[in-house]
């Protein structure tokens, strides 16, 4: 049966970075998966992680399976990142979490949740969206539609053209957005457009389903919950899946969360017997490494003050990248306005780089971006900036 299959394309963002290893060339640039590195262009493990992976060895005395829904303690922390320990919905009962590999995971856990057990026939991403949510959702059973998000110019949001695609949705489909950092484009709603999106959701019975891969690297940890507060206090019922790869730095620990919010403590009860079948009948139960360390950070008032300067560092040296990367465009002749580049959030910028040009910086320069035209800009470091930006001038 093997006989009769052929080979697949490669994965548009992890078959870069296989592409990218692959290349002989001493000054290869890689901005294509959302790593981040630091101005030495290294990922390392930060402080805090390796602080907390010591205290579990010291301590740990079982490798035995963890529940269906993960560590103990480890949903209550989520929560708490993701609404405030003060919020009215932790206060209620009414949320209910579970640990996930990635925040992959949590995406599959949550389209075959809404497939299979809300009996929800479609979902909608925004365009552009994370190339992976599509394939994710459809690999679950679901139809995949798009709303418009990026404006005429590529550099800011169509909100008018959003709020309309919205409001002709039907009742009963779920709707795909990212809280803050929206991947690719950086560009993320105000709080009054989240506000005016919620009641759209509301009132037309649409399930949000919230994508948190980044928070914390707009404007801080707790500052970029705001949009999913917005959101949260509008909406009755929705579904958030966090990712800890980026903000913890636990990449290939695979850490993430689901998390369902129902309107009263028995929903949520019942929403999370039917995620524990969808997880038992995928990978039984969650890995335990990257979950303990994430658990041991946020439950440590210590460690907890620690990991937040390391986010804000990680913050603040992508936002020095952006600005130095406009100046340094302009310092080369580039006479486009990339301006908008220091006021888009987290890692990814969309610089309106054509398929064509991202082909001329890959073969020509040893630059690898996604071929949609986004940079990673949490790659950028001081000492690639200059060969960075003479390649694009050239290819533009
Ligand atoms: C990315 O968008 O580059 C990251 O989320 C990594 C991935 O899995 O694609």
């Amino acid at each position: 049966m093997l006989e009769k299959l052929q080979m697949a394309p490669p994965d548009p963002i992890l078959g870069l970075t296989e592409a990218f290893r692959n290349d002989p060339r001493p000054h290869k640039i890689n901005l294509s998966v959302g790593v981040y590195q630091d101005a030495q262009g290294d990922t390392p493990v930060l402080g805090v992680v390796k602080e907390a992976e010591q205290r579990l060895l010291a301590t740990e005395t079982d490798k035995s399976y963890l529940s269906i829904n993960g560590l103990p303690e480890y949903g209550r922390h989520v929560r708490e990142l993701l609404f405030g320990a003060d919020h009215e919905i932790l206060g209620a009962r009414r949320s209910v979490t579970a640990q996930t590999p990635g925040g992959t995971g949590a995406l599959r856990v949550a389209a075959d949740f809404i497939r299979q057990k809300l009996q929800c026939q479609r979902i909608w991403v925004s365009r552009p969206t994370w190339v992976n949510h599509t394939s994710i959702f459809e690999a679950a059973g679901l139809r995949v539609d798009t709303y418009p998000y990026l404006d005429a110019a590529g550099t800011g949001l169509d909100f008018d053209a959003l709020l309309a695609a919205l409001q002709a949705i039907p009742a009963g489909d779920a709707v795909c957005f990212h809280a803050s950092c929206h991947n690719p484009t950086g560009i993320d709603p105000t709080l009054e457009q989240w506000c005016q999106i919620a009641e759209v959701l509301r009132d037309r019975q649409i399930l949000p389903l919230v994508d948190f891969a980044y928070q914390g690297f707009a404007d801080g940890v707790a500052e970029d919950r705001a949009g999913l507060l917005q959101l949260a206090g509008i909406c009755p019922e929705l579904l958030i899946c966090s990712s800890f790869s980026k903000n913890f730095g636990l990449y290939g620990e695979r850490v993430g969360a689901l998390t369902l919010v129902a309107r009263a403590e028995e929903p949520a009860q019942i929403g999370l017997s039917h995620l524990k079948v969808c997880i038992r009948t995928n990978y039984s139960n969650p890995p335990k490494h990257g979950g303990a360390i994430v658990e041991t950070i946020l439950s440590d008032p210590e460690l907890h003050a620690r990991w937040l300067v390391d986010v804000q560092a990680m913050r603040d040296r992508i936002a020095g990248m952006r600005q130095l990367f406009v100046d340094t465009l302009r310092n080369h002749g580039v006479t486009r306005d990339f301006s908008f580049i220091t006021r888009q959030h987290g890692m990814f910028s969309f610089c309106g780089i054509t398929p064509e040009q991202v082909d001329m910086l890959r073969n020509d320069h040893g630059i690898y971006i996604v071929r949609n035209g986004r940079i990673n800009v949490a790659g950028m470091t001081p000492a690639n900036m200059d060969r960075l930006c003479e390649s694009i001038r050239a290819v533009l």
